[in-house]
């Protein structure tokens, strides 16, 4: 045979390892509003850059009549692209064979890819879509996600892992995404649970649809499992493509720098945002808008713990980690959730050289039987330990109230932030004014002639000495007290100045943080 007939030959051989599942399955994951694992590739990758590498691995699995089975690349596809330039290694399970399932063959697939991903030092994005473990495949199934789990954890913090759930994914398969840094979902698309609705009415007799238990809007709204919804997989991969341009290679590189922009001031004006009555909330997202490039703000886990928000920005071209408490949701104070979300963001940034600018405007941290028997002591202290532990540059600006362990938490100067500014109108105490009087004048309250008289009197006194920002000024707990509209400018200074950062912290294996 010459070189034209072995061209063909393998041309065939590709075209039959790439048909999938066959006309039947295709059909039926397009029919449930699904594409193929091969559509979503390319789809998310730029045109022509996708290489694939193992179409033509055989599955493992002999039992069960298996031995008789062709499963075109063992129900996965693999290789490696580009995302707006962005060097990439990616898989996508495919369910149109054997449901996706995970069998010895297709971990090896989808591990060797892992193992390009960590030592080519660029980003992995999963594509999950598997009715899980391969039955017939026993124990080797189970081998198999345990090899993959060891290289997500090996893999943390060095790579950018990004999991992308459309369709089941179940039992502990779900620990892969568990333990990556993104998690994306799709409306009636993606499906997460341990145990599905079959299990769990049959053990403990309650009874719930697969949506209700673990679609994506549950996992979004939530369980915090998943970062960012979409109502579309095609809204899903516009979303991974923005947050590739945000983030960095590896963790050895600084995300890629694009032109700076100003912001539209004019629709985000700066000095109008914080109401006038104190007492009244605002959306911390317009100040945010007001001070970053082109005003965009990419945000994560938006739905999830909203008093709290977090998300990506650029500060004169350069990636940026924002958290900012929401004023506009329960005050915008710290909970079990928010700080869960909050702390592991931080984390991320840290690991990932992108500095971070924490706003702040809260009453403490949330008071009620229910938080403390949730543990917001274990859970609270985790916001503490990743600021803390954090050496990226570290900048603070106190818009308004920063109270008691609140104060502390939110990237404090004590907790190493590197500068914290405040704006005139912060008040920085233990407690609000009107709790404070009450505790500190309770004599002088309730021995006056006009007890709410002395009150009010009282709790000026406390606000005129104490809610303000030059206490703290005048202790160098907060460097400069500046003018809302010049936070921009002095971010970007401030920012310029801590690029070359560096911080000695004292040997050790790794910390033990309140997980
Ligand atoms: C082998 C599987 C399979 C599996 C699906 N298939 N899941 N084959 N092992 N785990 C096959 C089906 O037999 C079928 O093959 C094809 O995939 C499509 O599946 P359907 O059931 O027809 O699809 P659908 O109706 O859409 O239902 C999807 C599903 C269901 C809800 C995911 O297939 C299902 O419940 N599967 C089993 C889920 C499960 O219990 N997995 C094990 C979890 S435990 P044919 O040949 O008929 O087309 C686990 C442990 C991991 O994963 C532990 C790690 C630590």
């Amino acid at each position: 045979m010459g070189l034209r007939s072995k061209t063909l030959e393998l041309r065939k051989r590709m075209r039959e390892a790439a048909s999938g599942g066959g006309k039947k399955a295709i059909e039926k994951q397009k029919a449930g509003g699904k594409h193929t694992a091969r559509e979503r590739i390319l789809s998310l990758l730029d045109k022509n850059s996708f290489q694939e590498y193992d179409l033509f691995v055989k599955h493992a699995g002999r039992d069960f009549n298996m031995d008789k089975k062709y499963l075109p690349g063992d129900g996965v596809i693999t290789g490696t692209g580009t995302i707006l330039g962005h060097p990439v290694a990616i898989y996508a399970q495919d369910f149109t064979v054997a449901g996706g399932s995970l069998g010895w063959a297709h971990a090896k697939k989808i591990t060797k890819i892992m193992d390009h991903a960590i030592k080519m030092k660029i980003p992995l994005i999963g594509i999950n879509d598997s009715g899980g473990a391969r039955i017939q495949e026993g124990v080797n199934a189970l081998a198999g996600y345990g090899e993959i789990f060891y290289r997500n954890t090996l893999a943390s913090g060095i790579i950018p892992q990004i999991s992308v759930i459309l369709g089941p994914c179940a039992g502990g398969a779900v620990y892969s995404p568990a333990l990556t840094d993104f998690v994306f979902v799709v409306d009636k698309v993606s499906k997460m649970f341990i145990t599905g609705p079959e299990v769990i009415k049959t053990v403990l007799g309650e009874e719930i649809s697969m949506e209700d238990l673990g679609g994506a809007k549950v996992h979004a709204e939530t369980t915090g499992n998943a970062h960012f919804y979409a109502e579309s997989e095609e809204a899903c991969f516009e979303q991974i493509k923005q947050l590739v341009t945000y983030i960095p290679w590896n963790n050895e590189k600084k995300a890629s720098p694009y032109p700076a922009k100003l912001p539209n001031t004019r629709k985000y004006k700066i000095e109008k945002i914080l109401p006038a009555n104190e007492k009244l909330p605002y959306d911390v997202r317009d100040i945010i808008k007001g001070i970053f490039d082109a005003s965009e703000f990419f945000e994560v886990m938006e739905l999830f713990a909203p008093n709290i928000v977090i998300g990506f920005a650029r500060l004169s071209g350069k990636t940026i980690g924002i958290v900012a408490n929401q004023p506009a949701v329960l005050a915008g104070v710290l909970d079990v959730d928010s700080s869960d979300k909050a702390a592991r963001f931080i984390r991320y940034c840290d690991a990932f050289n992108i500095p971070l600018v924490t706003f702040v405007d809260l009453p403490g941290y949330l008071p009620g039987i229910d938080q403390e028997h949730a543990g917001v002591i274990r859970h609270g202290a985790k916001i503490l330990y990743a600021y803390s532990e954090a050496t990226v540059p570290k900048l603070t600006v106190i818009l308004r109230k920063a109270y008691g362990g609140g104060y502390i938490a939110m990237s404090s100067i004590h907790l190493r932030a590197d500068f914290v500014f405040a704006w005139p109108t912060a008040e920085i105490a233990v407690m609000g004014a009107e709790g404070a009087a009450n505790i500190i004048f309770r004599k002088e309250i309730k021995e006056a002639e006009d007890q709410e008289a002395m009150r009010q009197a009282k709790i000026k006194e406390y606000k005129d000495n104490f809610a303000n920002p030059y206490v703290a000024a005048a202790y160098g707990h907060v460097d400069a007290v500046i003018e809302p509209k010049d936070t921009r400018k002095v971010l970007i200074h401030s920012l310029g100045i801590s690029d070359n950062k560096e911080v000695d912290i004292p040997k050790r294996k790794h910390g033990v943080p309140p997980f």
